[in-house]
């Protein structure tokens, strides 16, 4: 079976690499923080061209230490995509605020500023922009939206670590951003792992404090934080696998480029559209299909596996059950989880036989 994505090939193509930089850290006894961790954080700076960037236990914890750096209290509003991981309204409701669900643009799937507009009220405290898939939200009328209205913008950019936006690096359009380090995400690391970026020194200060217990001198805690650390280990070998970054998105898009031209010529199926100005790390490469019974019928029969991302709008979770009220028509968002499938990608995937194959498959 072709796998989804090859994490195994990866780690074979850079072992000696991954080898060594693991041993070391066993070897220093130094496990959590440390060099190693700022290390990549460093990094991380560098490569985002974010004036600081912080490290934490995963996106989900990034997103709830943004949210308390921020200083959202019960019963503020904010607005989040209706069509994205559950990731960003969790993590607000978590905090008691109560996310408001907007709904997407149909062909780049990214969150629509004028659904945005339409769901802010006196109680709107900010916006969670997600960049859905690896490519950034639109960030010039959504920046424009945030500031006309006094709302503070979080940039989700879990799927999107090394995506650009006219030249400019993802990671850098809120007044915090975040990302994820989980083992599938483009920049993924062998357990759970996330960072904060942001130009605040003051809001850098406040998430180290908030990651970290509270706590700036050890045993002093001035404010109840919580413990959320990138461990060394993870540290690691992320900063191998940053060393060879660049390379696999050149090869993701790549792979992206062949699918496209594959998918460009069969009625029924569009790629997502990579908006102008965007660049995109494919996290997933998604495609609409009008009848996705059947082209799954295909995808089976020709042994390729796929993702429904995302199978249902966040507004009908369970979990938000009482708030479906709180979004914005949703019409895209709706159509979008009856038509996505997500097929293999990573800079090791054999996208070639993936269309040989789907070529071969006559259902
Ligand atoms: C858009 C988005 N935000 C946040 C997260 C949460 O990241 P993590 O799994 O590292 O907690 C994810 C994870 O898939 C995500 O896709």
């Amino acid at each position: 079976m072709i796998p989804f994505i090859n994490i195994r090939a990866q780690r074979e193509a850079y072992l000696s690499e991954f080898k060594q930089a693991e041993q070391d850290v066993l070897d220093s006894g130094c496990f959590i923080g440390g060099p190693v961790v700022q290390a990549l954080e460093s990094e991380l700076a560098e490569f985002t061209r974010a004036k600081h960037a912080i490290t934490c236990g995963s996106g989900t914890d990034a997103l709830t230490i943004a949210l308390l750096a921020l200083g959202l209290k019960p019963g503020d509003e904010v607005i989040v995509p209706d069509f994205t991981f559950i990731a960003p309204a969790e993590c607000v409701m978590r905090l008691g605020g109560i996310p408001k669900f907007a709904d997407i643009d149909s062909e780049t799937l990214q969150v629509s500023v004028e659904s945005i507009a339409n769901l802010i009220t006196p109680k709107t405290k900010g916006i969670i922009a997600v960049n859905l898939f690896g490519q950034c939200a639109p960030y010039e009328k959504i920046r424009e939206c945030a500031q006309t209205n006094g709302l503070w913008l979080i940039e989700d950019s879990a799927q999107a670590f090394g995506a650009m936006q006219n030249g400019v690096p993802a990671c850098t359009f809120g007044d915090i951003a975040i990302t994820s380090f989980y083992p599938a995400k483009p920049l993924g690391c062998y357990g759970d792992g996330g960072a904060l970026f942001t130009a605040n020194d003051e809001l850098a200060q406040k998430i180290r404090l908030i990651a970290n217990h509270g706590s700036q001198t050890r045993y002093i805690h001035e404010i109840c934080g919580m413990n959320s650390r990138l461990d060394a280990l993870q540290a690691a070998v992320l900063r191998v696998k940053l060393r060879h970054f660049k390379d696999e998105l050149k090869k993701r898009s790549e792979n992206a480029r062949k699918y496209n031209e594959f998918f460009n010529a069969v009625p029924g199926i569009a790629p997502q559209e990579i908006a102008n100005g965007n660049t995109s790390t494919y996290a997933q490469y998604t495609v609409l299909a009008e009848n996705r019974k059947s082209f799954i019928e295909k995808l089976d029969a020709a042994e390729i596996p796929y993702c429904i991302h995302y199978p249902q709008p966040l507004h009908t979770q369970p979990c938000f059950k009482g708030l479906s009220a709180s979004r914005d028509g949703a019409s895209n968002a709706i159509e979008a989880c009856q038509k996505v499938v997500s097929l293999p990608m990573c800079a090791f995937t054999d996208v070639e036989e993936i269309i040989a194959r789907l070529r071969k498959t006559t259902i």
